[in-house]
């Protein structure tokens, strides 16, 4: 761990100095840096002599979700070590720390457990964002997401139980839910699963809760909803864009376009896991984070036709009310736990979407 300025807290008793600070660090206030208090060494004057910065782990940090994850965890402070088998991941989406001592990036699959234990020594706790999220994909290859989501977290846990890591905040999915019958569905609902993806995220959930019972452990699982913004390369938004470049005439909607999803910004979802993650602390915590705003598909198609300046576009439905195997047709989280914390999505869906348009149109343009 890396020693860092000394730091004097004033205004609290001697002995509360110590909560304070680490309380500080979880409830959300924004400190120029977080510390982790080892010792307090002069009580009676509240100094904290030594503290350290947070060592994070990022599984995925080259992906999507993950490297925007990256960019608000150094913004925060931290040192930050990136575990990435760049399957999906790219440095480019790390582009801009680049020279950042803070940050170092490791190609490596989640599933060398061996690389793992020499990689997690010493980190305070593991943002695990790595898996394969491809529904459509593992109705071709069954094995793809318990490989890559069930062992690969497996792999994690044991990882930080042998290096003493404690807390593990994990990416979860509003698809663990299915065609849940209870809407706005909260995060006690007893689904029943329509994808292996989900059945997957749900195992690696009940896994990691599991682990609570037995090691120091401590889990947050954030279950987010459809989720947007720059560096996203799939899902509807990325498919009508090529679709539509390769024939600007007319676009192949996959189901009816009644299909109806909350859409969140990216660095909403990143705000909500940080909001979580600072100010809960229960063996378990799980949240939903979505946005309280359904999108038709037929409605993201005109977002998209919109900013790529179209007209006429005939609209051609594969049919049936799902896109295919394991899409749930609508999707309408509760999200009043995480709110009663404080967090609420500050961007609306139909920006998120057309933020997302513009970012795909400048980067597929060359
Ligand atoms: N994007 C969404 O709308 C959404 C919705 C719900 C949940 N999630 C979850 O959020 C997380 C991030 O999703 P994303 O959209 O950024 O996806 P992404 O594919 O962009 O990111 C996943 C990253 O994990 C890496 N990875 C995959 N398998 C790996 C392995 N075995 N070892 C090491 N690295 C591996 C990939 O290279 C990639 O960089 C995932 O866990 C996903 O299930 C995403």
């Amino acid at each position: 761990m890396e020693e860092l300025d000394r730091c004097l807290i004033t205004g609290c008793r001697a002995s509360q100095a110590p909560i304070w600070l680490t309380s500080w660090l979880r409830s959300g206030i924004k400190c120029m840096r977080p510390f982790t208090v080892t010792r307090n060494i002069d009580r009676s004057e509240c100094k904290i002599r030594q503290a350290v910065r947070v060592k994070a782990i990022v599984t995925g940090g080259a992906g999507f979700i993950g490297s925007h994850l990256v960019d608000r965890l150094l913004s925060d402070g931290y040192s930050v070590t990136v575990l990435d088998n760049m399957s999906c991941g790219r440095l480019d989406n790390l582009g801009e720390h680049r020279d950042d001592e803070r940050l170092v990036v490791h190609s490596v699959d989640i599933r060398d457990l061996k690389r793992l234990g020499e990689l997690f020594r010493g980190h305070d706790v593991v943002f695990h964002m790595a898996a394969h999220a491809d529904i459509r994909a593992s109705l071709r290859d069954h094995r793809a997401d318990l490989e890559n989501n069930l062992i690969g977290t497996l792999d994690i846990l044991e990882a930080m139980v042998e290096n003493g890591v404690r807390d593990l905040v994990f990416a979860s999915t509003s698809a663990l839910y299915g065609e849940a019958f209870a809407m706005p569905t909260p995060e006690d609902y007893s689904p029943v699963q329509t994808s292996l993806y989900g059945a997957s995220k749900l195992a690696c959930e009940a896994y990691a809760e599991a682990y609570t019972e037995f090691s120091p452990l401590r889990f947050w699982s954030f279950r987010f909803s459809n989720v947007v913004g720059e560096r996203c390369r799939r899902g509807v938004i990325w498919d009508f864009v090529h679709k539509l470049r390769r024939n600007p005439r007319e676009l192949e909607i996959l189901g009816d376009g009644k299909q109806s999803k909350e859409y969140l910004y990216v660095k909403d979802c990143v705000e909500g896991m940080m909001t979580g993650y600072g100010k809960t602390s229960e063996k378990v915590n799980t949240f939903n984070l979505a946005i309280e705003e359904q999108t038709i598909v037929d409605r993201v198609a005109d977002i998209v036709i919109e900013e790529m300046g179209l007209r006429n576009v005939k609209r051609m439905y594969t049919g049936g009310s799902r896109g295919w195997i394991g899409d749930n047709p609508v999707v309408v989280l509760s999200i009043d736990r995480i709110k009663k914390l404080g967090w609420n999505p500050k961007v609306s869906s139909e920006e998120a979407i057309r933020r997302t348009v513009r970012w795909t149109l400048n980067e597929v343009k060359g």
